[in-house]
Formats: C-alpha cells, structure tokens, sequence
C-alpha cells in the first residue's frame, strides 16, 4: 500500500496556520511547544505544537503524522537482478541499512546496503515449526538463501527512490555465501565462514564500506555450550540450540564459532570479511568514528540481558583488522581493554587472542564490564560527540522500557579511555518511550528513536499502552529537547528498524521489520502488510519517508 500526500511545503504550513515567512528565523524545534501521547505531556496544548504526533495504534498499518508520505522500496522476494530463469531475490527481515552516494555532488543515486536478520519459517519454507526435526534439507536451504545482505543500486527517478534492476552493483550475500575471516589463527582450522546471519543494527566506515553485525547467531548452528579452544576437537555434546532453533545444522555443518562477527561489506568489489579483533558475542551494531589522528573508534553493543557495551580502536587508519577491543565499566567510566598481556587472569582462561576473542563475554565479565539493558544501537551526537546508547530493556532486573544512556568522552576524544556515563532519558510511561532500538541523528542534531518490543508482548500488562511499535522523535534543543513524540506506528508484529537519512536530508530509509510474525498459521495471518489484502502473506520492506513535515522536523 502506498499512502500519498499531495501536499506541497507551502500548502502544509498554511495548513498549520504557517507561512514560511513566519518560519524565518524559527527552528522546527522550537515551534513545538507540546504534547504527544504520554502521561508527561498529554496536558499540554496540541495547538501549540505545529504538528500533530500520532497516537499508538494496533493497525494493521504503516501509521505516519500527517505531512509524512511513504512509499515501499523494496520487500521481501522482489526480484532485484539476476534474470527470469536466475533471480536475485530481495531477502526477508531486512534490518540495518546504509547509504553510498555515488559521488558527493549527486545525493540521488547510490548504493544502499541492507541486511536480512532472520526469518519466519512458516513464510519462507513452509515449515510449521513443529518438530524441528522434521524439517526437510529443501525448506533449510529456501531459509538459506533469504537472509544475509543486499546491495541495491538505487536512484531517484521522477522524484521517487527506485531500484535500477539491471544494474551490476546489485547482490546478495545469503547464508551460505564463503566469507574469508581475518583473524591471527583459523577458527576451528579455516579461515573461511559459510555465510552471514543475524545481521543486525551495522554501520559505515570512514573509507565508505559498510559493516553488518551478526546478533543471534545461535539460532542456525548453536553455540558451544563449553567453547572448546581452537586446537580442541569439538565434542557435540557440549552445544547447545537456542530456543527458537533454525536446525540448519541438521544438514549443513558448521562450527558455531563461524558467526558472532562484524562483516565488512565493499559496495564496489562486492567482497565481504568477517573481523575477529572486534570480538564474538550478539554484535549489535558498529557505529565509525574518525579519530583524530585518523584511527577509526567503533562503538558496539551486546544485545543481551546483562551484556555489555564495547569499544574498538583500530591500529592504523583506513582498516578494522587490527586493533584494540576494549568494555565499557560505567561505574568508575573506564574502558577495559581485552587484550590477552592486559590482565593476569586472561592467560589462565586463553591460550591466545584468537581464543580470548571467540569468548569476548567471558573475558569482559572477568575485568569488571558492566552489565547493561540490552545495549542495541549507538549513535554519536554530531554536535557535541556525545555517545547516545539504546538499552532495550532488561525483563531479569525488571526494567521492562529501557533506556537511553549518554556516554561523555573525556575531553570529548573518542580516544580517550575514560568517559562519564549517565542515563539520559528512562523508558517508560512518563517519557513515553518504551525499548529504544535504532537510532539515528537528522541533519539538525534531533534525534530518531524506533522501538523493539517483542511482537508476543504488545498487548502485556508491562507494554498494552504503547500498543505496536513505533517511530519517535526527539527534538534536541528548544523547549521540547529531551521530550518524546510518535511521528510513525509499525504494522502489527513488526518493528522499525534502520532509520537512515539520505545526504540531503530529505528521505528517511526506514524498515519495517517482521510484520506477522506472531501468525500459527497460514489461514491465520496476523497481518497482511504491505499489500493490505486479506490472505496476503506479510512481507518486510524498506519504505522511503518524505513529505513536509520531515522538512520541518529536521530544519
Ligand atoms: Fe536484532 Fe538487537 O535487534
Ligand atoms: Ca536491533
Ligand atoms: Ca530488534
């Protein structure tokens, strides 16, 4: 479904009782002077606002403030390249994306990277989730193919974002693609993965490459209940499936040890590599950074319970192969370096950096790394170099909302090794944000939030107000910074992820991530996204967000 509004910049404002003149010297911010949906703000006056946020909702619909219009991109199975006897299929559960102009004189056609976390079994193989082990090898290798990552080449054509077909940037990187692992020692005897899964929140380099961060990526081979070291034979007794188990490893035998990694992808070359100096656990995105003295500082999170948020600074400019992992401790503002000389302890725990790498967990747990919410995506504010850290929530220490925590840099250096941590904004009711996600900052400094409840919790006691997931912008300075507003409500089931600005400011990329999800079965479909036709399988997509109020919003 494609939702459009006709009206211009001009006829929006008048609409809002504005006119541009009367913008002249006003920030968007500082037009709003009021509300949304929360408790903290319900009391204040929607005419003063500008616009009008919008209320949660349980539609089966992609909901968006009025000044907003989308149109869907790409969704999963269209084709995107390849021919009519030899497809290349758009995959599903598309979550990270990223965006490389061609040239910086032209914003308009580039290369846009997105990955394809997971997938519903029901919907991509048929399988109905019953007995894993009657899974068959052709319904594992249909789920193979629709995960990993896409390159599209896209181009703005008669003022709207399009894929160029025959282009020959065009790809797909699937579960099953040889991916070279750079790492001193092989890992489990090849320096060679089978495919990238789990892809979830990424980032982009200083030198333009992009990175996708594989999360759970037990769910297709396990894990190693007891890791055994790189020279050790694996006992299978010692792995363990995850709970909601994929069974690839029924059919295909990969060493778990394979996955957990940050994958650089070359939008030119078309070559991707997995990095181990940036360690193995649920990697949730890696947000770049250019350091002063041309070194790149990349900021991750573990998305976990309890996990912990790290930091790499690599060894030379230009390139993530080497270089130094570090664990935040946010009590005493530290980060920790991993590295195998840097504590008495590791020696007795790894053989080796390879080993200590492959149990980064074990290791930042062992030097005092701090538990944390659930850290996802981490973005760095671009007017003061603060490090905004989405924690998602936490259900073990009862902290069901989550929260936003800044991290300030000392003397604002990413380099440096000592911060001042603080939680910036609480989840929950009276900020009306519940379980950041993805974030991203607009070209003004305001922040975009999207939310990540599980699709089996919307309507829980802990989460029934917020109803679906959703959108949410936060205004950076003037009377409402800090304040929280919906400006976007998902399908049912799904969320919002990857909120990406194009160069000029005036698209917001933006997925919509696992719509149905929650369906048990094909005759009862939880949603019908994007079509909106009963009985239509639901489908993820990239939409692209324009229209006059993102104008306003980010000017
Ligand atoms: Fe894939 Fe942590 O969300
Ligand atoms: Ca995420
Ligand atoms: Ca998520």
């Amino acid at each position: 479904m494609i939702k459009k509004m006709s009206q211009s910049r001009r006829e929006f404002l008048q609409f809002f009782g504005l006119t541009t003149l009367a913008l002249t010297g006003l920030s968007g911010a500082s037009l709003l002077t009021g509300c949304t949906h929360s408790n903290a703000l319900k009391n204040t006056q929607l005419s003063k606002l500008g616009w009008t946020p919008i209320a949660p909702s349980l539609n089966d619909q992609l909901l968006l403030a009025d000044g907003l219009n989308y149109s869907v991109l790409a969704k999963w199975q269209d084709q995107i390249g390849g021919t009519q006897n030899k497809p290349l299929q758009f995959g599903t559960h598309n979550d990270f994306t990223s965006f490389i102009p061609f040239t910086e004189s032209d914003p308009s056609e580039g290369i846009l990277m997105v990955n394809h976390e997971y997938l519903k079994p029901l919907f991509v193989s048929g399988f109905d989730g019953k007995n894993i082990l009657k899974k068959t090898r052709s319904q594992v290798e249909k789920e193979i193919k629709s995960v990993g990552i896409s390159l599209l080449h896209i181009k703005k054509v008669n003022q709207q974002w399009t894929v160029i077909k025959d282009s020959k940037h065009n790809t797909r990187f699937d579960g099953s693609t040889p991916i070279p692992i750079i790492s001193e020692k092989p890992i489990f005897g090849s320096k060679i993965a089978y495919g990238t899964m789990a892809g979830c929140a990424g980032g982009k380099t200083p030198w333009n490459t992009f990175l996708s961060c594989e999360e759970n990526y037990d769910m297709y081979y396990g894990e190693w209940k007891k890791v055994p070291r790189s020279d050790e034979k694996p006992n299978p007794e010692f792995i363990k499936y995850h709970d909601k188990d994929f069974g690839w490893h029924q059919y295909f035998d990969r060493p778990p040890l394979h996955y957990g990694w940050v994958v650089e992808i070359n939008p030119i070359t078309k070559k991707a590599k997995k990095f181990t100096a940036l360690g193995r656990f649920c990697h949730e995105g890696a947000t770049c950074i250019k350091a002063g003295d041309g070194r790149t500082v990349v900021y991750m999170g573990d998305d976990n319970s309890d996990e912990c948020i790290y930091k790499f600074i690599s060894e030379k400019p230009g390139s993530l192969e080497t270089g130094t992992l570090y664990v935040a401790n946010t009590q005493t503002g530290k980060w920790l370096p991993l590295t195998i000389n840097s504590h008495p302890d590791f020696k007795k725990l790894f053989r080796n950096q390879t080993d200590l790498l492959i149990q980064t967990r074990l290791a930042a747990k062992t030097i005092g790394g701090t538990p944390q919410d659930r850290p996802e995506d981490i973005e760095i504010n671009p007017s003061n170099g603060d490090v905004i850290v989405a924690l998602t929530n936490n259900k073990k220490q009862n902290r069901p909302h989550g929260s936003l925590l800044k991290i300030v840099e000392k003397n604002a250096d990413h380099l440096s090794l000592e911060f001042i941590a603080s939680t910036w904004i609480s989840g929950g009711e009276d900020s009306g944000l519940s379980s950041p996600d993805n974030l991203a900052f607009d070209k003004s400094g305001n922040l975009w939030v999207t939310t990540d409840r599980a699709e089996a919790e919307i309507t829980s006691d802990y989460y029934k107000k917020f109803m679906n997931n959703g959108l949410f912008y936060i205004p950076m300075k003037g009377p409402n910074a800090g304040k929280v507003f919906q400006v976007a409500s998902a399908p049912v089931d799904a969320e919002f992820t990857a909120p990406t600005f194009s160069p000029d400011g005036k698209t917001l990329f933006l997925c919509v991530q696992h719509p149905g999800d929650n369906s048990q079965s094909l005759t009862e479909l939880t949603s019908n996204w994007p079509s909106g036709k009963k009985g239509d399988l639901p489908r993820s997509a990239i939409v692209t967000i324009e229209g006059p109020l993102l104008d306003l919003l980010t000017t």
